[in-house]
């Protein structure tokens, strides 16, 4: 049961000085029987605990990592294998993200959904409001797929509002640039599948609603937007660059519009790439606008990504800081990395061990299982016998309890892993939405931005090209304060 854990970095530092690494927590088996060892090491936490101090500076610089499928589950999960690879029993290991002083949990309901789906989601933790399922950007007065119902309830991310208070702002995802997570934070639309403006029915169309794709070029002014999704930008039948003879894979846009080359038109010091090598060659200190499609659709899965050509979520997001933080008003990076929801399905052995106890059916069981996924089977009237399975191979199907072809959303609270600024006012359990009222507090950004420690008024917010006309500017500050003041 699995379902997004939200780490958030808060920064202030020049440099970003975020790490992949944990400390060494010294362990040796031997020692866990004396109790000693465990006093010590409680002690040593308590004492780190006493001297914990809430940083109440705001923030520069706000990083907020989404974990899609990354329910507390799968944390513990990845930090037993985590610990397996350096050789050690790995239940004692710690995750960078558990090293951060302050956890909350988020209670990740929709308007009218128990459970969510990462539109509705995705609208709460950006833009700061619960939202109904499968819609993006749009408060839940817009009903799913009426599109004469978007204009008026639009509402705005704190990616829009970090732009608007003269911030530089980045997407970086392993999915399509325009699927839920990172539409949440540009686009305005009542059906999250609504990419091209192929996916549009013609009453939408007619009406006059735009694709997510169209969205992403002409709505918020974003510095460096990085993941896949190419087919949605290009003219119908042009060929994909790195699949030219598969016409699966060409564009597919009705409109005849080439959204790369007019983002590129648009923008001052923009590079447009579509490998790791164009990526590897941006200049980050003379790029001002970056977009890397790397896929037709979402990038590979880690474990089947091929280095050479596609650059991983660590490469991308090194690229988008360095070229963000050059602004000295800092900047807002939002990274989302979408895999819990093919963990159940490919499982990299992953810190999965058998359960001491045969289950009833007097078969062995993995003692972290996942409820429902692609892993359901029975084989002559009962459950594989998964001691005989090759669970350390990446293609195997972790055992699922109901038979579907992806693991789904749960229903469960997700973690908040927080550090730095204002941090410490992620704690308890809270309505998702929260996230996006701390982060725009954190960084002074609307309605937050009054405060004597804010910094003053930008004169870069007006943006460049084919960032929104003043009149839309004031709407969509006009539309965050009002909903944000409730
Ligand atoms: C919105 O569109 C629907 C058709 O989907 C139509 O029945 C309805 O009258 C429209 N509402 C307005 C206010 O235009
Ligand atoms: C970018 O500028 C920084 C600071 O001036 C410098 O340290 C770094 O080497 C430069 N990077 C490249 C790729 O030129
Ligand atoms: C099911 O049982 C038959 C007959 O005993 C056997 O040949 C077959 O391999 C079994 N199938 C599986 C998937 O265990």
């Amino acid at each position: 049961a699995v379902w997004p854990c939200v780490t958030l970095v808060l920064q202030w530092h020049k440099e970003p000085g975020w790490g992949w690494k944990t400390q060494d927590l010294g362990f040796s088996p031997q020692d866990e029987k004396a109790p000693a060892y465990w006093n010590q090491r409680a002690r040593r936490t308590l004492e780190s605990a006493l001297s914990l101090a809430p940083v109440t500076r705001r923030a520069k610089n706000i990083i907020l990592f989404l974990g899609d499928g990354m329910g507390v589950s799968t944390v513990s999960a990845a930090r037993i294998y985590k610990g397996q690879l350096e050789g050690r029993p790995g239940e004692d290991s710690r995750l960078a993200m558990e090293t951060f002083p302050y956890v909350a949990l988020a209670k990740t309901y929709n308007v009218d959904r128990q459970v969510p789906d990462s539109a509705g989601t995705g609208t709460a933790y950006l833009c700061g409001v619960k939202a109904n399922a499968k819609t993006l950007g749009v408060s839940a007065a817009a009903a799913y797929g009426k599109c004469n119902t978007t204009w008026g309830n639009e509402v705005y991310s704190v990616l829009h509002r970090a732009k608007l208070s003269g911030k530089s702002v980045g997407i970086v995802t392993t999915t399509r640039v325009q699927h839920a997570s990172p539409g949440a934070a540009y686009a305005h639309v009542v059906n999250r599948e609504w990419y091209s403006d192929a996916d549009l029915p013609k009453e939408a169309t007619r009406q006059g609603c735009k694709d997510i794709a169209y969205q992403l070029v002409h709505n918020t002014d974003i510095n460096v937007i990085l993941g896949g999704g190419r087919m949605y930008m290009t003219p119908r039948r042009t060929p994909d660059p790195e699949y030219p003879t598969d016409p699966k894979q060409s564009g597919m846009r009705k409109d005849g519009l080439d959204l790369v080359e007019r983002w590129l038109n648009a923008k001052q010091g923009a590079r447009y790439v579509w490998d790791k090598k164009g990526l590897d060659a941006v200049d980050e200190n003379s790029t001002d606008y970056l977009l890397g499609l790397f896929e037709p659709k979402d990038m590979k899965y880690e474990l089947n990504r091929d280095a050479g050509t596609d650059p991983s979520i660590v490469e991308m997001t090194e690229k988008a800081v360095r070229i963000l933080r050059r602004n000295p008003r800092g900047f807002f990076l939002f990274v989302e990395d979408d895999y819990g929801h093919a963990r159940s399905s490919v499982e990299p052995g992953g810190g999965l061990c058998l359960a001491p106890k045969k289950a009833e059916d007097k078969r062995p069981y993995t003692s972290i299982l996942y409820g429902n996924g692609p892993g359901y089977a029975i084989a002559n009237g009962s459950r594989p016998d998964v001691s005989s399975l090759p669970i350390e191979d990446k293609d195997y199907r972790q055992q699922a309890a109901v038979p579907l072809d992806t693991e789904t959303h749960a229903g469960e609270d997700v973690a908040i892993m927080a550090k730095g600024p204002m941090a410490h006012l992620f704690h308890g359990v809270q309505e998702q939405n929260y996230v996006a009222h701390v982060l725009a507090y954190a960084g002074c950004l609307e309605p937050y931005h009054a405060g004597p420690e804010c910094p003053a008024p930008s004169c870069r917010s007006g943006s460049p090209g084919l960032g929104q006309p003043p009149s839309l500017l004031l709407l969509a500050l006009g539309a965050a304060s009002l909903l944000l003041r409730m």
